[in-house]
């Protein structure tokens, strides 16, 4: 595996690459990882002919009082897990050449981000925007790999692609999770040992949220509300619980057709994210 820090040195390979035919899966990352993070690497290594990881805290994306300076860091870790998934080629760049002098235009999101994270972490979805089209205009991938604990920012994904007539394929892949169920997280490492111990109690809420809907309830808001009550017996403070179509992140009055019930939880110093998306149609097939 390769690891580079410049970016002309990232354009030089990856065109390179592309001149020989070879097809690259691209899996961005703010590092510190994770089975999460190795299961994307692991998908595009087995659908590409090269793999490209970036480790990349990107200070755009994180709000004034946000985890930014906290956010955790181990890169010779990194280094060796991404190798060992299949990585050939990780890119760690600094802030000052991703974000070189004044920046002249940043991306701004429009649609998907007035609700669950996108409402309290304003400016959030458009750090995420500006920093992944930078990415991408860079190495250029024929696929990019992202996972689906984070619909919301895979929503976002799919909008600038479609939007930007990006020639780039959106791989959402499954939430990876520990063996009770907690959706794994590079911040699941802030949580003291009692909050640990529970917040699996957030994705058995989720659950009991879909079987509610597999046993016919249609009222989003009957749903919600069981999901929450049970979130309620853990220390954590509920930030949402919200149900919405996916991946257009707008309301539904009566539950059909492809839905997200995802909810964020705060912990004393972490706050957790987790979702099920439901084909609800698909169900009802089945
Ligand atoms: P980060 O939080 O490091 O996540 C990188 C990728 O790993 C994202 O696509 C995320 O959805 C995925 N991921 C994290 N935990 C996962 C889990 N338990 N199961 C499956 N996939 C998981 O998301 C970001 O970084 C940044 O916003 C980024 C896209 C890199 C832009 O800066």
């Amino acid at each position: 595996m390769k690891q580079i820090t410049d970016i002309l040195q990232l354009k030089e390979l990856t065109s390179q690459y592309r001149s020989e035919g070879r097809s690259i899966g691209f899996v961005p990352t703010m590092g510190f990882l994770h089975e999460g993070h190795l299961t994307l690497v692991e998908k595009a290594r087995q659908e590409n002919d090269i793999v490209v990881m970036s480790i990349f805290v990107n200070p755009a994306q994180f709000g004034p009082g946000e985890d930014y300076e906290a956010y955790p860091r181990d890169l010779n870790r990194d280094a060796k897990l991404a190798e060992q998934a299949g990585a050939d080629l990780l890119f760690t760049p600094s802030a000052t050449d991703m974000y070189k002098g004044a920046q002249n235009v940043a991306v701004h999101v429009k649609r998907r981000t007035d609700v669950l994270c996108g409402r309290s972490r304003t400016g959030h979805f458009d750090g995420v925007a500006t920093v992944l089209t930078k990415f991408f205009n860079l190495i250029k991938p024929n696929r990019a790999y992202f996972g689906l604990k984070d619909a919301q920012q895979a929503a976002v994904v799919d909008g600038l692609i479609e939007d930007f007539f990006m020639d780039i394929e959106l791989v959402a892949v499954d939430t990876v999770r520990e063996e009770d169920g907690l959706a794994k997280s590079s911040r699941n490492v802030n949580l003291s040992a009692a909050e640990r111990k529970e917040a699996p109690m957030i994705y058995k809420a989720l659950q009991k949220g879909a079987e509610l809907i597999r046993d016919g309830e249609r009222n989003p808001e009957e749903v919600v509300k069981a999901v929450t009550g049970i979130i309620e017996n853990t220390s954590g403070v509920i930030d949402y619980v919200e149900l919405y179509a996916y991946p257009e992140l707008t309301p539904i009055e009566t539950l059909n057709g492809k839905i997200i019930l995802a909810c964020a939880v705060q912990f004393s110093k972490a706050r957790l994210i987790d979702n099920i998306i439901i084909d609800i149609d698909e169900w009802e097939r089945s």
